[in-house]
């Protein structure tokens, strides 16, 4: 047994900032120097937090929610939601309920369901970015899918699409470049007009009997013996929008610029489209865009560190995916990996709702990529962008189609 450290020890603070534009484009080395170094890592940035990046470590965090709280999940605290999120930040036993609500919404089934229209919805973007020999991919597919998707899913307007997009912008990237008291305000009014969008949609179902609906059933909805009130409502609601079209959108584009730069990884997809779903797998351990924190409820030991009640710990997925001791030589991407035991939708009770239905997006989004676009390149005069924030994600992918590296 080493000595105890803890948020005093000089060998393990690191000046990590989830949020610095600096390490959007190195954050996989950042990690790798963390977990080699101090592995649990005090960091001195929103008022001092904890990071882990190992495997174990992380699995350790989110299987004992008694001890770390999903009560907050985010550094700084808000992102202009009204309240907690539902579930994402509600603890056992509320959690369970709240879950047992949800689950079937995003059901296999209700997804098979789904995928002649994600099938369509798909062809049709493409059929829009073949007219052109180069595109941003970003707006041209990877921002357009899943808000157009969700908005089907839901039976909502889906011309709606590009304002959903906006404000899911606006929510998860406050203002590029502005400060953290000017992005925190366009943030929350983005949020109050999701509200609003979200208020009227509750009221035009509330006439509704369609047992199918999803707003409808969230509307008729019970936790226990009580009906879920409009604010709970809401509440799932925004965060769907959250989770699901970000998560979507950079998982789309990082897959893209990894493939553009990997011709001969691309060549081994386009000549086997049954890789897909490994593919989809892999690609989610390699990027793993999510890193929430959790909220330590009492002083517990992690790793030879001793943490305090009320204390703050950031758990990257992507920290964990990239673990030599689980995945043998983590940095390649292998389309075959198999098994796969990636944390890329976390584990435990908050495991993503929506995982079926990222699934289906991105099995899809890459059969029909690769069936009708073979060849794509990246512009090295005009390169991706990406953004870091406890969702990572590509705010510009400009892609030339039809010629290869
Ligand atoms: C590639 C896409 C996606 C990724 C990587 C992803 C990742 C995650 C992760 C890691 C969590 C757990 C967070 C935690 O433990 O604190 C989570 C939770 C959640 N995700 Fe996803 N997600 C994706 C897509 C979606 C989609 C399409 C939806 C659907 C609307 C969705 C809805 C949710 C919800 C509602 C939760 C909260 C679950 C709970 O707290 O019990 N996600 N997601």
């Amino acid at each position: 047994m080493g000595e105890l450290r803890d948020a005093a020890s000089a060998d393990i603070q690191y000046d990590f900032d989830i949020h610095s534009p600096d390490i959007a484009d190195t954050l996989d080395d950042v990690y790798a120097e963390m977990r080699q170094k101090c592995p649990v890592a005090h960091s001195p940035r929103y008022g001092g937090h904890w990071v882990a990046t190992r495997y174990d470590t992380i699995q350790q965090v989110m299987r004992n929610p008694a001890v770390f709280s999903s009560e907050s999940v985010n550094v700084p605290d808000t992102i202009g939601q009204d309240g907690s999120m539902i579930p994402l930040e509600i603890d056992p036993p509320d959690h369970g309920i709240y879950r047992k609500l949800i689950n079937p919404l995003f059901s296999p089934k209700r997804m098979a369901e789904l995928e002649p229209r994600v099938r369509e919805i798909t062809g049709e973007l493409i059929d829009e970015m073949l007219k052109h020999e180069k595109v941003d991919f970003v707006d041209a597919f990877a921002r357009a899918l899943p808000s157009r998707v969700f908005l089907a899913l839901m039976g909502w307007n889906v011309a709606d699409a590009d304002k959903f997009n906006h404000w899911a912008d606006t929510i998860v990237l406050g203002e590029p470049g502005a400060s953290e008291e000017r992005s925190t305000e366009v943030r929350t009014a983005a949020a109050t007009e999701v509200y609003t969008y979200f208020a009227e949609m509750i009221d035009e179902r509330s006439e509704s009997a369609d047992s199918e609906d999803i707003t409808q059933i969230l509307i008729s909805g019970t936790f226990e013996d009580r009906k879920l009130t409009q604010f709970e409502v809401l509440n799932i609601l925004f965060l769907f929008l959250i989770g699901g079209l970000h998560t979507v959108q950079g998982q789309l584009a990082h897959t893209v610029i990894h493939l553009a730069q990997r011709p001969e990884v691309r060549r081994q997809l386009v000549d086997d489209l049954a890789l897909v779903p490994t593919a989809v797998e892999e690609m989610l351990r390699r990027e793993s865009a999510v890193c929430p924190a959790r909220v330590v409820k009492e002083d517990h030991v992690l790793d030879g560190v001793q943490l305090r009640a009320g204390d703050k710990i950031l758990i990257p997925f992507a920290a964990a995916n990239h673990d030599a001791d689980k995945f043998a030589d983590p940095d390649a991407i292998d389309l075959t990996r198999d098994p796969n035991p990636h944390l890329a939708f976390g584990a435990g009770n908050h495991r993503c709702v929506g995982s079926h239905l990222a699934r289906l997006e991105l099995r899809v989004a890459f059969e029909e990529l690769h069936r009708r676009i073979p060849d794509y390149r990246l512009d090295p005069a005009d390169p991706p962008v990406r953004h870091l924030s406890q969702v990572r994600g590509v705010v510009k992918l400009p892609l030339i189609l039809g010629e290869s590296l």
